[in-house]
């Protein structure tokens, strides 16, 4: 089948930052090889540079101001609103800095990923380079994973190595590791887009087989 006849999932991007992830998913599309529609960008910040990512190639940037409501669930229910708006097949968080509530995540079960900059379960949440450095682990990465309610708890659908080097600051090991998000993640999506990935009774299925991650079949 050609690119152009493949058919295209529909997708929300949440952002909160440089969107460089974004930008990577944009181009994949864009060059034919990620069979997906991205519907809209969605910022909880409305300085997010991603926005103008969005805007110069022509995909409609919505803010949803996490400051513009009284609380966590008011927030979430805007924010569900604004991406059901485009009803999208996956809804894809590409360094969205927000907890989100489990009325959320339980509403996009088995159809939202995230990418999380550690090999998870080690360094969920934030500053994951710093900590890492600073338990002086010698290999760092990346992990793909559903989201659930546990915070960058989810089941992992991929993940990728790269070495600590001597010398290495959390700029440089974040740098690394964001090259390798920025090939595994349209390659995971695609794995989505395709029908080849779920979630089936929290564990991810690729291809009708559970997924083999690195931190647990080593
Ligand atoms: C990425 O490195 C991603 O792994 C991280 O934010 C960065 C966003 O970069 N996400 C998290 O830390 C989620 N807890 P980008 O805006 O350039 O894609």
């Amino acid at each position: 089948m050609s690119a152009a006849a493949q058919p295209r999932l529909p997708i929300v991007v949440l952002i909160s930052g440089n969107g460089s992830n974004l930008q990577t998913l944009i181009d994949a599309a864009a060059r034919g090889e990620l069979p997906v529609d991205i519907r809209a960008v969605i910022s909880n910040r409305p300085a997010a540079y991603g926005l103008e990512r969005a805007r110069r190639a022509g995909i409609p940037a919505v803010v949803v101001n996490h400051g513009g409501y009284p609380g966590r669930a008011a927030f979430d229910a805007a924010l569900q609103r604004a991406i059901d708006a485009h009803q999208p097949g996956l809804v894809v968080l590409a360094g969205f800095m927000r907890i989100l509530t489990p009325e959320f995540v339980a509403h996009y079960h088995g159809r939202m990923l995230n990418v999380h900059p550690s090999l998870l379960p080690a360094f969920r949440g934030l500053d994951t380079h710093r900590r890492a450095l600073e338990a002086g682990v010698k290999e760092h990465g990346v992990s793909i994973h559903f989201v659930t309610a546990e915070l960058d708890g989810g089941p992992v659908v991929a993940q990728e190595k790269i070495p600590v080097l001597p010398g290495d600051d959390a700029e440089s090991l974040a740098q690394r590791v964001q090259a390798a998000e920025h090939i595994l993640y349209p390659r995971v999506i695609r794995w989505f887009a395709e029908g080849r990935l779920t979630l089936r009774e929290n564990r991810a299925m690729l291809d009708g087989e559970p997924v083999k991650v690195l931190a647990t079949n080593e």
